[in-house]
């Protein structure tokens, strides 16, 4: 067991909020808040989160459950569980494993991994850390050459999903960010971070990991003719002018061989829309908070979406998935499997690869017993009749 397994190990780690605490404790502030925080008053950030709460189950009793069968395929992948690590921008920043660590933990868990352009680590070197599926979310932010090379670059690195975020027709207002200086500390004004200089002399170990991996802060899967990477101090400004629109998904349909999954469907007329464009899949999400604040709750907007979508194609949701108990939830309300972003981003940040799969163990370990409890043998036997939602959800 290394220093990092024993940091997040039982009774220290016993849930996810156990590792967003570490987090917390090993980042600095204005990296801490950047994956903990949402967009102006956080109210979706914390809506997410609530609607699980909501749910409640209706468990059949007095059944012997055997075993619990819990493998899967999604969009064409095999899964040891219904859970896919979701895109996490510039994951390097809490880990300087980040993007690696955190696939190669997914792949040693059975679990598909899907990596950000806004990563820190060449898809390459991601791919050949993973044994696990691959998928590669796509952005805009360095143009459409820059897309289309990274699109090249992740089919021959053996990525074989394809993941279409449409909901940054603009950058949210993270508030946390702004009031941190973030754009300082990712920038590249050397005398202006000295502000930060207490702050981070207050964290040791993390500064320790920065410091070695070269304080890198590019981003190698955008790469626009004529300069290198693109610098991470730029991501945000090309993002906000870079919003993918349906046109886009007719060019990209064209030249991506495998399964496309559009991100961000959060009404039925944008999941047909979806489809209508090759799309094999749509993940309910409203980014976890962090674009347009005041949206509804993924999990509340799932029904509404599998209902649109039938036998199509397949429906996957994320936002505020921090049990295996809403995994659970949000399957009986129709998806084929969930994403976490924030879930694992808190291991990372905790203790690297270690703390991933910490992440991953607790919510293998919670969907087990949550479908014991259940009565059920299988994630397949899960269905609507297990789940109440208010009724003050749409019908
Ligand atoms: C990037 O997509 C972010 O939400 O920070």
């Amino acid at each position: 067991m290394t220093r990092d397994d024993r940091k997040v190990s039982s009774p220290r780690v016993v849930n996810i909020a156990d590792l967003r605490l570490l987090a917390k404790k090993r980042l600095p502030k204005a990296v801490f808040d950047y994956v903990d925080g949402g967009a102006d008053d956080e109210v979706t950030l914390r809506e997410n989160l609530r609607a699980f709460e909501e749910v409640t189950f209706r468990p059949r009793n007095a059944i012997f459950v055997r075993g619990c069968e819990m493998r899967t395929k999604v969009l064409g992948c095999e899964m040891a569980m219904p859970l896919v690590l979701a895109p996490c921008g510039f994951s390097r920043i809490f880990h300087p494993s980040g993007e690696v660590g955190a696939a190669r933990a997914a792949g040693n868990a059975g679990l598909g991994f899907t990596l950000t352009t806004m990563s820190g680590h060449p898809l390459e070197d991601v791919a050949n850390a993973s044994s696990g599926p691959l998928w590669y979310q796509l952005y805009l932010a360095g143009g459409r050459e820059a897309a289309e090379a990274a699109i090249e670059r992740a089919h021959k690195a053996g990525f074989t999903v394809l993941v279409i975020t449409i909901d940054t027709g603009t950058f949210g207002m993270r508030e946390r960010d702004v009031r941190n200086g973030a754009g300082v500390l990712l920038g590249r004004d050397t005398f202006a971070k000295l502000r930060f200089l207490p702050e981070l002399l207050a964290h040791p170990s993390w500064l320790a990991g920065f410091l070695r991996d070269g304080s890198t802060l590019t981003l190698p899967n955008i790469i626009e003719p004529g300069r290198g990477p693109l610098p991470l101090s730029e991501a945000q400004d090309r993002l906000a002018r870079s919003v993918v629109t349906w046109e886009d998904l007719k060019w990209i349909r064209k030249i991506w061989p495998g399964p496309i999954v559009v991100k961000g469907v959060l009404v039925a007329d944008d999941a047909r829309r979806s489809l209508d464009e090759g799309a094999a899949g749509v993940i309910v999400s409203n980014h976890g908070g962090r674009q347009l604040d005041g949206v509804g709750a993924a999990l509340r907007a799932l029904p509404e979406v599998v209902k649109a979508v039938g036998a199509r194609a397949e429906v996957l949701m994320d936002g505020g998935v921090r049990r295996g108990s809403d995994i659970a939830k949000a399957i009986c309300l129709g998806a084929r499997a969930v994403l976490i972003g924030r879930a694992y981003a808190y291991g990372l940040g905790a203790a690297g690869e270690a703390g991933v799969s910490r992440a991953i163990e607790i919510l293998r370990a919670d969907l087990q017993r949550t479908l014991a409890l259940l009565g059920c043998e299988s994630i397949e036997e899960l269905n609507r009749s297990y789940v109440d939602v208010p009724t003050s959800w749409p019908a």
